[in-house]
């Protein structure tokens, strides 16, 4: 049988995890947190595709291309394209499986601006505030209510 497959998508800056901010963002590197994600994936009989871009066209291709390649859920931390970007809530309606938001820190705790979010109005679930524990909680929900259904 065919893996079932989640798209994990890490929006502007999250290259620089480990190094940007620690003390908001943590010691985390993004190859450390994509790897864990693989491997938890993986003991569960799952593929995890992992992509990153600092550019909103490109995160919005990577959405087109998991509405075709058998993706079920897409797990997204958009950064701050979170709280500008109507075009990357429109590729995620187009989008028909499950969709997971995440932020590493806890947005409603920071600055008014980070206060809103595009994506939340069609994210099925969102996850703030557990540094990067937050992309494996989202994937652990994922898989549960997936193999469950
Ligand atoms: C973030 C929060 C955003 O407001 C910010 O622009 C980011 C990261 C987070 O993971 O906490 O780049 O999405």
């Amino acid at each position: 049988m065919k893996q079932k497959k989640i798209t994990v998508l890490h929006g502007p800056n999250l290259n620089l995890l480990g190094t940007r901010q620690p003390e908001i963002y943590g010691a985390d590197t993004l190859d450390d947190v994509n790897n864990r994600l693989r491997e938890a994936a993986l003991l569960a009989g799952w593929e995890v595709v992992c992509f990153q871009s600092n550019h909103e066209g490109a995160l919005i291709d990577a959405i087109h291309a998991a509405r075709l390649d058998g993706t079920h859920a897409i797990i997204i931390n958009p950064a701050a394209y979170t709280h500008t970007s109507v075009a990357i809530l429109d590729a995620l309606n187009a989008f028909e499986g499950t969709v997971f938001e995440v932020h590493i820190s806890n947005v409603h705790k920071r600055e008014s601006f980070r206060h809103h979010s595009y994506v939340s109005l069609r994210a099925d679930g969102v996850i703030a505030g557990l540094g990067t524990h937050g992309y494996r909680a989202a994937l652990d929900a994922i898989i549960k209510s997936e193999d469950a259904s």
